[in-house]
């Protein structure tokens, strides 16, 4: 099947009888936005590949629109790339306006093309490359109803993509969706006992409705099953439940699970298909999307694992009515280092708080935004850089401190959320102290951490032990750390630091 197609700058330029810097000169930027606006809505029900301007989806509610009628694909690209693609800059009156002006406008757009579905990496690929790249995305994802895509994003990895999906009530669609999956023989589904008695049989239920043969497979919760021991008698456990190498793991529960199920997969006959179902807000966000799969070993966390893509992530916000309080309070530490990573989000993290905080948790719209924007930030960093060879690296904000505690602390004292909301204070305090950023980010920051009921006494944990673990972090590089430094929110970086400074400035 072929469509047409348009270009969204020669539309306006027939509609208009103009070209775009003759509207400029005549109208101003606002006058070609509200053209703009127009003839986008005009073509909206007509069947095409529409290639717009840089700066159309963030413009009024035009992305909206862009996401309700169709898939919206982000080619992204350093600004250096942007800027050598151009070839005559004098049909580019935005660029007129001098270097650092284009770059603030660059970091400005970036949170709302993170919002297409797609974010797909252009820089070094021929353009054959990059349509190959979407083509076959596309093609991967085919399965996926058509009408789950206004609120979905997806990872962008070729034939390896996969849509992330939250919606609530999806968990009751599972076995209808899943059958749009490449035919297999039977689905086993790893869960923890705490998950388990909650949702287990109902999984099964819904999948063998779906047609499939299911089977259900429990972990002792919590991070202790992220062991060899477990993952040996679970791969033992599928293969005995007769698992072939068309069959599907499903992870249905935290990052344990996640993790846990996901190395399985990736183990089991040399790899088997895995989704992840995931049932708290962390695993919502952050670990069920990317393909980090792993066990822990006794030198440390994560030390033993592979990357695996999942082939969907399902996330269905109702489950988390059941999710501990504290677990809860604890998703903030990663829910606000997005916040840091895309500043649109932090406002929301903001309302978010006392909500997470209460006793009963409302599911209602903005929990699902703030979850579905956040795993939008997580999807289009991992389909930018999946081996964490750059971009990736900046998840890991808050982190260096925040790991050094919560392993001084003793593993199983502090959750990993609470660790690193204090990580996110102290990421704050060094990015001050080396002069990066400005005004109160600390104090915003502790005060969104404590509304959402964590501990925010940094001081407190500035133990010689924890400041002598940081010494231990596996990112570092001889006395170098790679320190995530935030100077506002959305605007992070990658800051080599020594090591003797870091404690230097921390125990101030
Ligand atoms: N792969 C990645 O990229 C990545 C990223 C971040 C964290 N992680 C890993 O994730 C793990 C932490 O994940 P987590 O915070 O989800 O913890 P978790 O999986 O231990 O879950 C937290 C607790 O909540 C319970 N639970 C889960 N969902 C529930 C529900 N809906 N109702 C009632 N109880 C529920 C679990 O049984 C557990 O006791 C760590 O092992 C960490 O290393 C991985």
């Amino acid at each position: 099947m072929s469509v047409s197609q348009r270009d969204l700058d020669a539309e306006i330029e027939a509609r208009e009888g103009m070209t775009i810097a003759e509207i400029f000169a005549r109208s101003g930027e606002d006058g070609f936005r509200k053209v703009e606006s127009e003839t986008l809505a005009s073509l909206m029900n007509e069947e095409m590949v529409l290639a717009t301007g840089g700066g159309t989806p963030c413009f009024g509610d035009n992305m909206d629109k862009m996401r309700a009628h169709g898939m919206v694909v982000h080619l992204a690209t350093e600004l250096s790339t942007a800027l050598g693609r151009i070839e005559d800059p004098s049909t580019r009156p935005l660029l007129a306006q001098g270097e650092a002006e284009v770059k603030k406008l660059y970091d400005s757009r970036q949170p709302i093309y993170r919002r297409a579905q797609w974010n797909v990496a252009t820089d070094g690929k021929a353009p054959e490359e990059v349509a190959a790249a979407i083509e076959s995305g596309l093609l991967a994802t085919g399965w996926m109803p058509e009408f789950l895509w206004s609120h979905s994003s997806a990872v962008s990895l070729g034939e390896r993509s996969y849509p992330v999906v939250c919606e609530s009530g999806i968990f009751d669609s599972l076995g209808a969706l899943l059958g749009g999956l490449p035919p297999e023989s039977s689905i086993a589904v790893i869960t923890d006992d705490n998950v388990g008695p909650l949702y287990g049989a109902r999984c099964i239920e819904i999948l063998e409705g779906g047609g499939f043969r299911a089977s259900l497979h429990q972990i002792a919760a919590g991070e202790g099953s992220k062991s060899i021991d477990v993952f040996s008698s679970l791969c033992d456990e599928l293969i005995v439940a007769g698992l072939d190498r068309k069959s599907t793991v499903l992870a249905l529960g935290g990052g344990v699970v996640g993790d846990l199920a996901g190395f399985v997969a990736a183990s089991l006959y040399r790899g088997v298909r895995v989704v992840q179902v995931p049932t708290t807000i962390l695993a919502m966000t952050d670990s069920a999307i990317g393909g980090k799969t792993g066990i822990n070993t006794s030198h440390g966390k994560n030390l033993v694992g592979a990357f695996w893509q999942p082939s969907a992530v399902f996330a269905d916000p109702m489950l988390l009515q059941t999710l501990p309080l504290r677990e809860r309070r604890a998703a903030f530490g990663e829910l606000v280092k997005y916040g840091l990573l895309d500043g649109t989000i932090f406002p929301d993290i903001e309302a978010l708080a006392p909500k997470i905080a209460a006793s009963e948790l409302a599911v209602d719209d903005l929990l699902v935004s703030v979850i579905r924007r956040c795993a939008a930030v997580k999807a289009a960093i991992v389909s930018a850089d999946e081996r964490e060879s750059g971009l990736r690296a900046t998840l890991n904000l808050g982190h260096t401190v925040g790991h050094a505690i919560e392993a001084a602390a003793g593993y199983g004292t502090l959750l990993h959320g609470e660790a690193v909301g204090l990580g996110l204070i102290a990421a704050c305090r060094v990015s001050r102290e080396l002069g990066l950023s400005q005004g109160d980010l600390e104090a915003r920051v502790g005060a969104v951490l404590q509304t959402a009921g964590l501990d925010t006494d940094l001081e407190a944990w500035l133990r010689d032990d924890v400041l002598a673990r940081i010494c231990v972090d596996k990112k570092r590089t001889g006395r170098h750390l790679n320190f995530i430094t935030v100077k506002s929110p959305g605007q992070v970086a990658l800051t080599p630091l020594d090591v003797d400074e870091l404690k230097r400035i921390l125990s101030r």
